[in-house]
C-alpha cells in the first residue's frame, strides 16, 4: 500500500484483529461509545476512511452507501449481515466481508443450552427462587418434558444447524428432519438427516430450531399459520435472527397451547421491552443475543474481520465474502 488505508471500526471489538491490522500498516479510527453510532455520525465518521469495520447494530443502508460509495470494501464483524443492503453495496463496487465458522459451536450451545432450559422450565424455575417462592417438595407442579428419542426440526440446516444437530442426535438420540432450499447432502449422511416439506417440518418437529439467515422469503415465516400447524408439545427455538418469527403471534400461539415453549437468543425487536409477556411464560427462555457470546468466538471473529482487509489489499480478494459477484464487475 502507498498510502495507509484508514479503516473505521464502528464497535469496539477483541483486539486482537485490530493488532493485526495495526501490524499491516493500517490506520484504525476506533469508536469508543458504548452505543452503535447514529446513522448520521455513521456517515459522518465513514467519511474520511477507506474501509468500514462494521458490525449488526450499523445500519449500512443504500441511502448510507450512496453517500459513502467511497468505500473500498466493508468488513463485517459477524456471520449475519441483514444490518447490509447487499444488492446496493455490489451496484457500488464494494465487498463485503463477514465471519463465519468461528461462532458456529458457541452459537449452537446456545440453541442446545435454551432447549434444554425452556423444556425443564429452567428460567422460569430459577425466578421463582429469586422471589422466595422454592417452598416444598410439589410431586405434580412445574414439570418439564423429556428429550430423549424426540424428533428436531431444523429450518436451515447450515454450519449452525448442523452442530446442533450433532448435539441433539448425540445427547438424546434425536431423530434429525430439516427444511432447506436446496438439500444438504454431506448432512444427510452424517446425521441420517432427512429433508421435508415446510408444512412436515412444522407437524413432525418436537423441537424446532431456526439456524438461516434473514431474507425476505425468511421473514416472518413463523407466523400465525406456522404455529398453529406444530404440535401442541411442540418447542420452538429461535437463534438465528428475531424478524424470522413473528413474535406478536408467538405470544397468541404460546398463550393458547399451539405449541408448549419456547428458547429465543433473538427477538423483534431488540432489545425486548422487559414487561414482554414472554419473560414471564413458565416455557418460555429468552436470552438477549448472545448466540456468539465466547472468548472463543469473538477472537476469531475479530480475526476474520481482519483478514478480509489484509486479504482484499493484498490479493484482491476476500477468503469469506458475502457478494462476490462484485469482484466479477
Ligand atoms: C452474528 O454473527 O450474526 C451474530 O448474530 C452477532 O454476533
Amino acid at each position: 500500500m502507498d498510502k495507509a488505508k484508514r479503516i473505521l471500526v464502528t464497535r469496539k471489538i477483541p483486539e486482537v484483529g485490530l493488532k493485526q491490522l495495526e501490524a499491516q500498516g493500517f490506520e484504525l479510527t476506533k469508536w469508543t461509545r458504548d452505543r452503535p453510532m447514529t446513522p448520521s455520525e455513521l456517515v459522518e465518521h465513514s467519511m474520511d476512511h477507506q474501509v468500514l469495520l462494521c458490525t449488526v447494530g450499523d445500519r449500512v443502508d443504500r441511502a448510507f452507501l450512496a453517500t459513502c460509495s467511497h468505500l473500498e470494501i466493508i468488513s463485517q464483524y459477524a456471520v449475519g449481515h441483514d444490518n447490509i443492503d447487499l444488492n446496493a453495496a455490489t451496484d457500488m463496487g464494494i465487498p463485503v466481508g463477514f465471519t463465519p465458522d468461528v461462532l458456529s459451536e458457541a452459537t449452537a450451545d446456545i440453541a442446545f443450552g435454551l432447549m434444554l432450559a425452556t423444556s425443564r422450565k429452567m428460567f422460569f424455575l430459577h425466578k421463582t427462587i429469586l422471589k422466595g417462592e422454592w417452598g416444598d417438595f410439589k410431586p405434580t407442579s412445574h414439570l418439564g418434558m423429556e428429550l430423549t428419542g424426540k424428533t428436531l426440526g431444523v429450518f436451515g440446516l447450515g454450519r449452525i444447524g448442523i452442530i446442533m444437530a450433532e448435539r441433539c442426535k448425540n445427547a438424546y438420540g434425536m431423530e434429525v428432519i430439516y427444511h432447506n432450499r436446496r438439500a444438504n447432502n454431506a448432512a444427510e449422511k452424517a446425521l441420517n438427516a432427512t429433508r421435508v416439506s415446510f408444512d412436515e417440518l412444522l407437524a413432525k418437529s418436537d423441537v424446532l430450531s431456526v439456524h438461516c439467515v434473514l431474507s425476505d422469503e425468511t421473514r416472518g415465516r413463523f407466523d400465525q399459520a406456522a404455529f398453529t400447524k406444530m404440535k401442541p408439545t411442540s418447542i420452538f427455538i429461535n437463534t438465528a435472527r428475531g424478524a424470522v418469527h413473528r413474535e406478536s403471534d408467538l405470544i397468541k400461539a404460546l398463550q393458547s397451547n399451539e405449541i408448549w415453549g419456547a428458547g429465543l437468543d433473538v427477538t423483534d425487536p431488540e432489545p425486548m421491552a422487559k414487561d414482554n409477556p414472554l419473560l414471564s411464560m413458565e416455557t418460555v427462555a429468552v436470552l438477549p443475543h448472545v448466540g456468539s457470546g465466547t472468548m472463543e468466538a469473538r477472537d476469531g471473529m475479530s480475526r476474520l474481520a481482519a483478514e478480509n482487509i489484509i486479504e482484499f489489499y493484498r490479493t484482491g480478494t476476500l477468503p469469506h465474502m458475502v457478494n462476490p459477484g462484485v469482484l466479477k464487475n
